[in-house]
């Protein structure tokens, strides 16, 4: 692994860094991939360690009693306490692992939800989430027949902690926001906006999906209920996630899904006595590899270093948003380099977004473009949707002045002309 710790990504190291990823050698390293708030590409240090522990060390865990079983539970343990220690938490059974964010957010709203929302009772959301931090609280709120309530965004792109404290009353039980907007990069106030649902009483679910990957975040002194994130936005593998509970809270919890490691015994007879956390929350084979994968991701971060990171990604979307903002017809929205979090999202007048998305990737530059699974987000943009740019540590200079530089061609194509309101991705 590169080390790197605690200085810049000049350029000599960010050459380094780009060697450490096998995908950006391939094809050329011609490929400008500024497609990373939907997934990061993977370190040989992540793909190595999946290799590794299939190779060597595969075996179900928590079950096997041969050493074997016993080596995959330990290294699977480990992985947890890595996780523990990246994000603050106090004790690794606050810990658990999902597929992704998710099956998180849907585990909080099932597993606690269902049993604190009741009838007449409110949710509060914020009107940037993501559908996987929108939908599963919409559809609590049908099921419990409760309110589900949605605190505006203003027009730098943040939520204002006295818009989300004017939300919280005695009818609210939980309260679903994102650290980070998948859409714009923008940060919310989530400390403030804690302690303002917490002087409510009430629980606070944190999306942070795009937020562990540009700075970080320790749970404790957010003081959050229930934070979750994706390992593959981290440079770590797909169908790994991590939700973090307080375990006072968490514990209190019954099981979301139930079977195989859930349980400490079954009879016919007597009700089902279901394990501590974390298994009563890990249902069936956990995906170990990826655990262990998002471990060594998490370790790569570290030997980068948050300053090295934090001062790389200033840099590029500072820069980015000072150059797209020199382009006629080209409007940056929100304000994402108040808080650099990776992401610049921008329209061009008068094109739909997969026009550009489209020329971009004719001259071999990966973004994304659209709704961002975000579409009442970009509803209340008055936007068809976006063009995101979006980094991770190994992105260079040269890949924004390629964008700059390709935007200068571009014209309206089949979206634009045909299909000017269409919109799916
Ligand atoms: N949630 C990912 C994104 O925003 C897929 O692109």
């Amino acid at each position: 692994m590169t080390q790197m710790q605690d200085s810049r990504l000049d350029d000599r190291r960010l050459a380094a860094v780009r060697e450490d990823f096998p995908l950006l050698r391939s094809g050329g390293g011609s490929l400008a991939y500024l497609d990373n708030a939907a997934t990061t590409q993977k370190p040989s240090a992540v793909l190595d360690a999946i290799v590794d522990y299939y190779s060597h060390a595969n075996s179900n865990v928590g079950r096997g009693y041969h050493r074997l079983g016993l080596a995959a539970t330990e290294l699977f343990e480990q992985a947890r306490e890595t996780v523990r220690r990246w994000i603050g938490a106090e004790h690794p059974d606050e810990i658990v692992f999902t597929s992704g964010t998710t099956a998180a957010t849907n585990l909080v709203a099932d597993a606690l939800g269902r049993r604190l929302v009741g009838a007449g009772d409110q949710i509060v959301v914020t009107a940037m989430e993501h559908n996987s931090n929108l939908l599963p609280w919409r559809r609590l709120c049908e099921q419990a027949g409760a309110e589900l309530v949605v605190v505006p965004v203003n027009p730098a792109g943040v939520v204002e902690i006295a818009d989300f404290t004017a939300a919280l009353g005695p009818r609210v039980r939980i309260a679903a926001f994102s650290h980070v907007s998948n859409v714009l990069g923008t940060v919310n106030p989530v400390r403030e906006m804690i302690a303002a649902a917490h002087r409510h009483d009430v629980v606070t679910v944190v999306d942070g999906a795009q937020a562990v990957p540009h700075r970080p975040v320790d749970v404790r002194d957010l003081d959050a209920d229930f934070y979750c994130f994706s390992g593959h936005k981290v440079y770590g593998p797909m169908g790994i996630g991590v939700l973090y509970g307080r375990r006072d809270l968490f514990s209190t919890m019954g099981p979301y899904q139930v079977g195989g490691g859930t349980v400490k015994g079954v009879s016919f007879e007597e009700p089902v006595a279901y394990q501590p956390l974390p298994s009563r929350m890990e249902a069936g084979t956990p995906d170990v590899a990826g655990a262990i994968g998002l471990a060594a991701a998490l370790r790569y971060v570290d030997g980068l270093g948050w300053d090295a990171l934090r001062a790389h990604d200033a840099d590029l979307v500072r820069g980015a948003v000072r150059e797209l903002g020199r382009l006629d017809g080209v409007r940056i929205l929100g304000d994402p380099g108040h808080d650099p979090s990776g992401i610049v999202s921008f329209a061009v007048d008068g094109l739909h977004p997969y026009d550009v998305g489209g020329h971009l990737d004719q001259h071999d530059i990966a973004v994304r473009c659209g709704v961002h699974c975000a579409s009442t987000f970009l509803d209340s943009l008055g936007l068809v949707g976006t063009v995101r740019v979006s980094f991770a540590a190994y992105n260079t200079w040269s890949e924004v002045e390629r964008v700059i530089e390709a935007l200068g061609t571009v014209r309206p194509g089949f979206w634009t002309t045909e299909q000017p309101t269409t919109r799916f991705l």
